[in-house]
C-alpha cells in the first residue's frame, strides 16, 4: 500500500527553559506520561473521571460511553448539565468582579466586562430569546462583527438550549442563505454594521438579502446589535433591535439543564467537494474537550491574560474564545479589528497594552506580519508574553523560528495545535513544558488521543513514513454528525476502507523517528511525482526558508512522463518581481529546493504573485491553484476568497 514520503529533515531541538517548566500545569514528562498511560488502561475511566472534575453537572452521568449509534458516539449520555452555567454562573462565586472580556475596538476603545457583566448581559438576552418564543432545539444564525455581544448570544443560545450556527460577518449573502435553510433556522442574530481596519461593513442588508433569497421563510426574527447607528432598512414584522429586547428583562434567567448529548452548536466547514457541512457538536463533550486543551496546551493560569485571534465564526473562535476561556475563568480579549490597522503594530501594541501572556494565532497571520519586517515588534514591550500558539495550517519552520525569536524572544514555548473544526478541540499538540519542540512538528497527541498514521488499507505505518493521519477511538469532543446529513457523516469520517473503525482526519502527516508528529498537508493535495507521494507541506517549507521567500503554496499539474510535475506559486517579502527578475529568482529557487530536499521535489514551474487564494480563516486554497497551473476554468464559488482579485494575477503570471 502507498505511504507518503517524507523528505524534510528538520534536526533544531528546542527544549522547555526551567523557568516555564518549574510552574507548568503538566509538570513533566512523567506526570503527562503517566496521564497517557491512564488513558491506555482505562480509556472511560479516564474521560469518565475528566468529566466529572472538570463539568458541573445538574444531574451527574453514569455511563461513559455508547457506542451502539456508531459512528454518532454518545458521551456521558445520561448526565444534565447547562454548557453556559458552567462558563458563567459558576464563576460568579470567586470570580464575579473578575474581568471576563477586554474589547478592544477598531478604533482602538476598551469596553470591559467582568463574569458578572457577562451574566448579567446572557441572562438579559436569553430572557429576551425566550420571549421571542425560541426555545430549546430551536436554531439561530449569528451574524456578527467580533465583540462582546457576539459570545453574549453564543452563550445566550446555550442558556436556553437554542442550537446556534455561527456565520463568519464577511461571508455573502448566498453562504448566509445556504446555513439558514440547512438549519432551518428560526432567528437571525446579527448587527447593523462591523468596522475593520477603519472601515464599515454592513451586516444587516446580507441578512435580509439572505432572508429574501427564498427558502428562507423559517426566519422568523431578526435581533439587530447597534453597533455604528448606521441607516438600515427596518423590517416591521421580524426585526427587533438587540438593546429593544433586553430593557425590560429580568436580570437572572434560568439556564435550560440539557442533555449531554444535546447539540450545543452547527458549524459549516466547506468540503473538498463544495457543498459546506453543518458539523454538530454536542454539549458535555465539547465544553470537557476545550477544558482539558485550555488546561494541559495553553498551561491555562487564573493570572493568564488571554488572546486568541481567531473570528467566533471559526471553530477556534468558539472553541478558545466564547466557551473554553470563559469555562476556565479566564481574562481574555476579543479583539474587532485587523492586524494592520491603523498600523501593522496593532497586534503588539495590543500584546504590549494588556499584557497579554498568552497569544494564539493562524501560520497565515504569522507569515505576513514576518512579510512587514522583524523592526515593528521589537519596538514594543512583549516582555509579558508566556506561551504563543500556532493553528490552522502547518507552520513552515522558518516561520516558526521567527515567532519563536522575534515574537517569543526565544523564551516562549511554541504550542503548535493540529485539530480541525470537526474534533473540537486539540488533538496532536505539545503540552508545553514537557518535551523539547521542533519547529514545524505539532509533537504528540494529547493524553487520551489515539492518534496514529496508517496506510490506505488502514494499517499502521512504521514511522519516518508518511500516510493518513487518524485518530482510533471516539473521543469526547468529536462532532457527533453532520447536520442532517448522518450517511455523509459516516462516508468522510469513517470510511469502509479503513475497517470503518478509525476517525479518518483527511490530512496528511508522518512520524519521525522520535515520534514527533508532522502534517503534511491534506490528502486531496498530495503530489505524486514519479511514483513519488509527496505531501504539500515539506516543499512548501523549503521553499519558505529561502530568505527572498514569505508564502508558497505547491500544487501538482499532470506530466506525460512523470504523472505530475510541481507547480509553485510564490510571494515574496519584496515586491513581485517581473520579467528576467522573476526568471533569475525563479531559478535560483528551483535550485534551492533541490537542494533543500532533493531533485524529485524541484518544482518544475515557480509563479509570482502578491498574495496566494486564500479562505476567510487564511488558509490557502491550493485547489484555484490548480485549476490555474492547469489552464482549467474555474467553476468553484470564489465568494468565500478574502482576496478574489488575486487569481487574476496568478493567471496572468508565468516566470
Ligand atoms: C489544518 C482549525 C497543520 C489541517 C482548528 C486541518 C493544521 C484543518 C493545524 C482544519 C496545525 C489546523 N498544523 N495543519 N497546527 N491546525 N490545520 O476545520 O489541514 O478550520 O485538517 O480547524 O486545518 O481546519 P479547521
Amino acid at each position: 500500500m502507498a505511504t507518503i514520503e517524507s523528505v524534510l529533515h528538520e534536526t533544531r531541538l528546542f527544549a522547555p527553559n526551567d523557568s516555564f517548566v518549574s510552574q507548568a500545569n503538566l509538570l513533566n514528562e512523567e506526570a503527562c506520561q503517566a496521564l497517557c498511560r491512564e488513558a491506555e488502561k482505562d480509556y472511560l475511566g479516564f474521560w469518565g473521571k475528566l468529566a466529572q472534575e472538570h463539568i458541573q453537572w445538574h444531574k451527574p452521568f453514569t455511563r461513559v460511553l455508547d457506542e451502539s449509534n456508531y459512528p454518532c458516539f454518545k458521551w456521558f449520555d445520561d448526565g444534565e448539565l447547562n454548557v453556559s452555567f458552567n462558563c458563567l454562573d459558576r464563576n460568579l462565586e470567586a470570580n464575579s468582579d473578575k474581568i471576563a472580556i477586554i474589547f478592544e475596538a477598531d478604533d482602538g476603545k476598551v469596553t470591559r466586562a467582568t463574569y458578572r457583566d457577562l451574566h448579567l448581559q446572557v441572562c438579559q438576552f436569553a430572557n429576551g430569546l425566550r420571549s421571542l418564543n425560541i426555545k430549546k432545539g430551536d436554531r439561530l444564525i449569528i451574524y456578527m462583527p467580533m465583540s462582546i455581544e457576539a459570545v453574549v448570544a453564543m452563550q445566550a443560545c446555550a442558556r436556553i438550549g437554542a442550537i446556534h450556527s455561527v456565520v463568519f460577518g464577511g461571508f455573502s449573502a448566498k453562504s448566509l442563505h445556504e446555513r439558514i435553510v440547512d438549519t432551518a433556522a428560526v432567528a437571525v442574530i446579527t448587527a447593523d454594521e462591523q468596522r475593520r481596519g477603519g472601515k464599515g461593513i454592513a451586516l444587516k442588508p446580507v441578512v435580509d438579502k439572505a432572508i429574501e433569497m427564498g427558502g428562507g421563510d423559517s426566519i422568523k426574527s431578526v435581533v439587530i446589535y447597534k453597533r455604528t447607528g448606521q441607516n438600515i432598512q427596518w423590517h416591521n414584522s421580524r426585526d427587533v433591535w438587540w438593546h429593544d429586547l433586553v430593557i425590560d428583562k429580568s436580570d437572572y434567567c434560568e439556564p435550560e439543564w440539557v442533555n449531554a448529548e444535546h447539540p450545543l452548536f452547527i458549524l459549516y466547514t466547506s468540503g473538498s467537494t463544495g457543498k459546506p457541512k453543518g458539523i454538530q457538536h454536542s454539549s458535555a463533550g465539547y465544553l470537557l474537550g476545550t477544558m482539558v486543551s485550555m488546561k494541559w496546551i495553553f498551561d491555562y493560569k487564573p493570572t493568564d491574560i488571554f488572546w486568541c485571534t481567531a473570528d467566533v465564526g471559526w471553530i477556534t473562535g468558539h472553541s478558545y474564545v466564547a466557551y473554553g476561556p470563559l469555562a476556565m475563568g479566564a481574562t481574555q480579549i476579543v479583539f474587532e479589528g485587523v492586524p494592520t490597522y491603523p498600523d501593522a503594530g496593532r497586534f503588539w501594541k495590543i500584546i504590549q497594552d494588556h499584557k497579554i501572556t498568552t497569544f494564539y494565532t493562524a501560520p497565515t497571520a504569522i507569515r505576513s506580519l514576518i512579510k512587514l519586517g522583524s523592526e515593528l515588534p521589537r519596538e514594543y514591550d512583549l516582555s509579558s508574553l508566556r506561551l504563543l500558539g500556532s493553528v490552522g495550517e502547518p507552520i513552515n519552520p522558518e516561520a516558526w523560528m521567527w515567532y519563536y525569536n522575534v515574537v517569543g524572544q526565544s523564551r516562549c514555548p511554541i504550542v503548535d495545535t493540529w485539530w480541525q473544526t470537526e474534533t473540537g478541540c486539540h488533538m496532536i499538540a505539545p503540552v508545553p513544558g514537557v518535551r523539547p519542540l521542533k519547529p514545524g512538528s505539532c509533537t504528540f497527541p494529547l493524553p487520551g488521543i489515539m492518534a496514529a498514521i496508517v496506510d490506505e488499507a488502514g494499517h499502521e505505518v512504521e514511522n519516518g513514513k508518511g500516510g493518513l493521519l487518524v485518530i482510533k477511538r471516539p473521543f469526547p469532543s468529536l462532532a457527533r454528525t453532520i447536520w442532517g446529513n448522518p450517511e455523509r457523516f459516516r462516508k468522510t469520517y469513517f470510511p469502509d476502507d479503513l475497517g470503518g473503525k478509525y476517525y479518518l482526519s483527511g490530512d496528511s502527516a508522518n512520524c519521525d523517528l522520535d515520534g514527533y508528529f508532522w502534517i503534511m498537508g491534506r490528502i486531496d493535495d498530495v503530489l505524486n511525482i514519479s511514483g513519488h507521494r509527496l505531501g504539500t507541506m515539506e516543499i512548501e517549507s523549503a521553499l519558505v526558508a529561502n530568505h527572498l521567500v514569505a508564502e508558497a503554496a505547491v500544487v501538482g499539474k499532470p506530466h506525460e512522463i512523470k504523472g505530475e510535475v510541481i507547480v509553485a506559486f510564490v510571494v515574496l517579502k519584496d515586491a513581485c518581481p517581473q520579467g528576467e527578475d522573476a526568471k533569475k529568482i525563479a531559478a535560483e529557487l528551483r535550485n534551492w529546493v533541490s537542494k533543500e530536499i532533493g531533485p524529485i521535489a524541484k518544482p518544475e514551474e515557480i509563479r509570482f504573485g502578491d498574495n496566494l487564494p486564500k479562505t476567510r480563516s487564511g488558509k490557502i486554497m491550493r485547489r484555484l491553484l490548480r485549476a490555474i497551473a492547469r489552464g482549467e476554468q474555474i467553476t468553484q464559488d470564489v465568494s468565500t476568497l478574502e482576496n478574489p482579485a488575486i487569481l487574476e494575477q496568478l493567471k496572468q503570471s508565468m516566470a
